[in-house]
């Protein structure tokens, strides 16, 4: 992951900030804002292990009950003022009643729901969070397996915008020591780390993109949607596209799409 020491970091989601905390201590950012959605009593006792106090005690400023969608929630934090924004491992919590999973996926997927919470992060990030004057740059870190690879990360996220994908990474935890990648919901960590960075900016001139590899599963021997291939020939490409894989993920594609013409209305 490139981090400029130079650069404001905000880091978003952070479950029980041992990423910020790792990031702090042996990167050095300039400065280090770290959020969490949950209630500062809810992250202290749903991670045993947590950096809260870690970080407060270097002066790192720790927002509590932080949504990336909901404005309301960003209480104190300093518009505009930032280089780069990052968020591990993105995911929604799980739903807390089967009520609450009824009312939420009434007319969407959860697999839409994730892909809203990842297209919000990137429009906030560049509204309201990034310094015009900055190095103006987002960094997702997911896993290019299910359910994540379905979300089209590479191509559906910044549709409609001015917001460009620059490339993508391998996520080396290595470089963070301490770093946990944690389970959304419960006290767990993750084992399987492998991870990929994705990077946006709306810099035309950002010159991170030199360092980054290009998009993964474009050119026509590859199914982009299903983030699978090469096909050898036609006829194998035709048969995957009537796999169920395929038109499950062709269905998604039309659930996002109809959320994205709704944004435009
Ligand atoms: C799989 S966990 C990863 C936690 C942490 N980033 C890590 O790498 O260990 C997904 C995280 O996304 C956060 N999240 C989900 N929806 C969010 C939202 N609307 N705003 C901010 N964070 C959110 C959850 O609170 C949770 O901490």
């Amino acid at each position: 992951m490139f981090i400029d020491n130079s650069w404001r970091v905000l880091t978003i989601g952070d479950g029980d900030l041992s990423f910020s905390s790792s990031l702090l201590t042996h990167h050095q950012p300039a400065s280090l804002t770290a959020t969490v959605l949950d209630t500062r009593d809810v992250l202290l006792a749903k991670y045993a292990h947590n950096d809260y106090q870690t970080l407060l005690q270097k002066n790192c400023q720790v927002l509590c009950e932080f949504d990336v969608m909901e404005a309301k929630s960003w209480g104190k934090l300093n518009e505009h003022s930032f280089d780069l924004i990052i968020f591990q491992f993105p995911l929604i919590p799980a739903f807390k009643s089967h009520q609450e999973f009824q009312e939420k996926c009434k007319e969407v997927h959860i697999n839409t729901l994730n892909r809203q919470l990842l297209r919000h992060f990137l429009l906030n990030s560049f509204a309201h969070f990034l310094d015009p004057n900055g190095a103006r740059l987002c960094y997702i870190t997911s896993k290019d397996v299910k359910p994540y690879k379905e979300w089209n990360i590479e191509n559906a996220l910044n549709m409609n915008t001015d917001i460009d994908y620059l490339g993508w990474h391998h996520f080396d935890i290595n470089i963070f020591p301490g770093y946990k990648v944690r389970n959304v919901d419960r006290d767990k960590h993750v084992k399987d780390t492998k991870g990929i960075t994705y990077v946006w900016s709306d810099n035309q001139h950002c010159s991170l993109r030199k360092q980054l590899n290009e998009a993964l599963y474009q050119g026509k021997e590859y199914c982009q949607l299903c983030a699978s291939g090469p096909y050898n020939n036609e006829q194998d490409m035709l048969k995957h596209q009537h796999t169920k894989k395929h038109l499950n993920m062709l269905n998604y594609e039309k659930m996002w799409q109809l959320l994205i013409d709704r944004e435009s209305l």
